[in-house]
């Protein structure tokens, strides 16, 4: 068993995602899992399309010492998903561990949503899995199998506050289906794919999109009361990359301050008034 600060010494990781979307100590969860990636000994091929993100992310690695270079790339074209894959071997000699981590979403319930918005969304956060999984897995097998981690949400398991985003809901629930199926066809391969289902972070891109009082209000919808990080949901992602987790398979964590544990009217007395 590896020592817990090198958790992930000698593998090799895709990130998806990976670029920095925040400043200083605010990351992005991209970003947070790439640093945490090479902070525990692993090389990281940074995946982003927006090449001024993921040369942040790089910098950071860079400054600590770590081992990562980028690929430029989106994770709705089959190409670039086989390129990511092919670059990952040609620059590090394998392929371990995939991180599903790029996610988008928009308002729309069913009545009212565009279509093509639904399909990008779709596309984006769900054909993607299969897209990048399709060229990675085959590669991982050579190695002697690998480790799969999506990014679903607990949006993907219950409804979410506020608008309705019903083509999110859509994507993050057919990540969790479509990360069970794969645990099971790919296990005798070695290939371990699970989910992590974050609640809800303060992530740069919530930040911006949120007032205070609605920031305040997803603090306050845990039972610990407290806000979640994207070092919280990399630190979840690091076990399930690492040996650590060599057992566990087909699972979705939550990563939510226990909201999923509880009833509304278990949260009430905790919500009702202003701490
Ligand atoms: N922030 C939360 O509260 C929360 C809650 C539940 C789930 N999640 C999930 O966590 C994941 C990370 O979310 P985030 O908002 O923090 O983003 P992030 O900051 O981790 O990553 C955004 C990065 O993805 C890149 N990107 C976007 N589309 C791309 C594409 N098609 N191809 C390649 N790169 C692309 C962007 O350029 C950006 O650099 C998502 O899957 C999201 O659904 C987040």
């Amino acid at each position: 068993m590896p020592d817990s600060r090198s958790r992930l010494e000698g593998k090799v990781a895709i990130v998806t995602g990976a670029g920095a979307t925040g400043s200083g100590d605010f990351v992005g969860i991209g970003q947070a899992i790439s640093i945490l990636f090479a902070r525990q000994g692993a090389k990281v091929l940074l995946v982003d399309r927006d090449e001024k993100n993921a040369e942040i992310t790089l910098a950071n690695i860079k400054e600590e010492g770590g081992d990562a270079s980028i690929l430029v790339g989106d994770v709705t074209s089959a190409s670039d998903c086989q390129e990511m894959a092919q670059a990952a071997v040609s620059r590090y000699g394998r392929l371990n561990v995939l991180v599903n981590n790029v996610g988008i979403s928009g308002p729309g319930s069913v009545t009212d949503v565009d279509e093509a918005f639904w399909d990008t969304v779709i596309d984006v956060n769900l054909k993607s899995v299969m897209l990048t999984s399709k060229y990675a897995i085959p590669l991982m097998i050579e190695d002697g199998g690998g480790s799969i981690i999506n990014l679903s949400s607990i949006v993907g398991l219950r409804a979410g506050s506020g608008r309705p985003s019903h083509a999110y809901a859509a994507s993050k629930g057919g990540i969790i289906g479509l990360s069970n199926s794969m645990a099971v066809h790919y296990g005798r391969d070695n290939i371990r794919v699970n989910c992590i289902a974050p609640g809800h972070i303060r992530s740069p891109m919530v930040a911006r999109h949120s007032t205070d009082e609605m920031l305040e209000l997803r603090r306050r919808a845990g039972p610990l009361g407290t806000d979640g990080t994207p070092w919280d949901v990399a630190w979840a992602i690091a076990f399930l990359a690492s040996e650590e987790s060599r057992w566990i398979s087909g699972v979705t964590l939550p990563v939510d301050a226990g909201l999923l544990a509880a009833t509304p009217l278990a949260m009430f007395p905790l919500l009702k008034d202003p701490e």
